[in-house]
């Protein structure tokens, strides 16, 4: 008998796995599908582990954790080898969960020392625990922890550097923390070189400060803080992902890779919170001609994808991030085991995660843009993958011309 894959998905060219728990000794990845030559500088993919782990509204954990990336296979002196890429970044605290995460049988106070009874609403907790069978909700919480995202930030960073080689460039700014807000209208990307020099990665200081500020009075209520921020992307070729098939739409791609993130409910490409409440000729992007500058869009409210294919433009994407689930100010909840109404447990005391959320976001664009990119330009050295690419624009100059 043929089994059908009821709901078939293409496979992607650059694909990734990540594995570990939040305070099992490591988290690890491996990125299979990057071609040979891609530079990989160990100092650039800990840098953005850095800023994952940074952002005003972060916990304890952040201070006694600084993430570095070892890189166990697939580089040799600096540069991609075509094998797969395999990473580990070390959790820093296991050394004081060494029993209570111990792969071997221990002895049953190490299991109760740390045993999780009361689901935190809001996060994975009960649902896993009904899912797996679960009577210690610990064995759901370790890998459900956001903790599993400094892997794919290890991952993305190598997606980033072979976009970087094609000319192409990510980066995020937190748009929201709570009622604190950036006054509406696009971000230029110039504005997002200062983004790192804001405690909550934004790019306006009026507006920073009251989220700092929106922070402070979450922290001071035992309360956590929900937000926003958007994905850019500069100098992606045109002609990425297709709308042949409903999986092959780089928009629902990328949807579904920020979507993906924890704590992150919705999920917009351009204008698209706003589309719905306007008419077409105030949304769309007009098309103009100068034999100067060739085809111009003077806005881009699509985000830069039109029928899931990148048009050239900049890549906007805008995610919304919930209030993280663990609170100080504990919710109600139940005993797992008794039944018994006991308020939430709390385990990670982060306020805000949203410049973090973003960052973790600029990985997840740039690993969905790598994939997409080695499906329009593939090839097996990144040399091959450039000449694919030029000979694309030069076509594309042909027809748009010099952009
Ligand atoms: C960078 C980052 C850090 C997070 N830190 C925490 C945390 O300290 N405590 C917490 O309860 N949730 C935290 N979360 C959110 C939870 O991981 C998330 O809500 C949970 O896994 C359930 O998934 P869902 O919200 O997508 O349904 C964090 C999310 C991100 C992106």
């Amino acid at each position: 008998m043929t089994v059908q894959n009821a709901c078939p998905t293409i496979p992607t060219v650059l694909r990734f796995i990540t594995a570990g728990e939040s305070h099992g000794p490591a988290l690890t990845v491996v990125v299979e599908g990057l071609p040979a030559g891609v530079p990989v500088v160990r100092e650039a993919i800990d840098a953005d582990l850095r800023r994952r782990q940074g952002g005003y509204g972060r916990g304890g954990r952040m201070q006694l954790e600084t993430d570095a990336v070892e890189i166990l296979g697939g580089v040799r002196h600096g540069r991609t080898l075509g094998s797969p890429v395999s990473l580990l970044v070390r959790n820093r605290d296991h050394e004081s969960w060494r029993d209570v995460m111990s792969p071997d049988p221990q002895p049953d106070a190490a299991r109760e020392r740390r045993r999780l009874r009361y689901p935190r609403p809001g996060h994975a907790d009960l649902a896993g625990a009904l899912k797996y069978g679960t009577d210690d909700l610990r064995n759901v919480l370790e890998r459900a922890s956001a903790r599993e995202t400094a892997a794919r930030v290890a991952a993305g960073a190598l997606a980033r550097a072979l976009l970087r080689e094609a000319g192409a460039e990510v980066r995020s700014h937190v748009v929201r923390i709570g009622a604190a807000a950036l006054p509406a209208g696009p971000t230029l990307w110039a504005a997002l070189d200062r983004v790192e020099e804001s405690p909550v990665r934004c790019v306006d200081a009026g507006a920073a400060a009251a989220m700092v500020a929106e922070i402070d009075r979450a922290k001071k209520d035992g309360d956590s803080v929900g937000g926003a921020f958007e994905v850019v992307a500069r100098g992606v070729p045109a002609g990425l992902g297709s709308y042949g098939q409903w999986d092959r739409r780089l928009d629902g791609r990328i949807a579904q890779a920020l979507m993906s993130i924890p704590a992150v409910k919705a999920v917009a490409i351009g204008e698209g919170f706003a589309s719905g409440a306007t008419r077409g000729s105030l949304f769309h992007d007009e098309i103009l001609w100068s034999e100067a500058t060739g085809l111009e869009r003077p806005t881009n409210r699509a985000g830069g994808l039109e029928g899931g294919v990148t048009n050239g433009e900049e890549i906007r994407a805008f995610a919304v991030v919930k209030p993280i689930p663990t609170l100080l100010l504990a919710l109600r909840s139940v005993d797992h085991a008794t039944k018994e109404p006991q308020k939430a447990t709390v385990e990670r005391r982060d306020t805000s995660v949203v410049p973090a959320a973003g960052v973790v976001g600029e990985a997840m664009l740039a690993l969905v843009l790598a994939d997409a990119l080695l499906e329009k330009a593939g090839g097996d050295s990144l040399a091959e993958v450039l000449a694919h690419l030029e000979a694309t624009r030069e076509g594309q100059r042909r027809l748009a011309g010099p952009r």
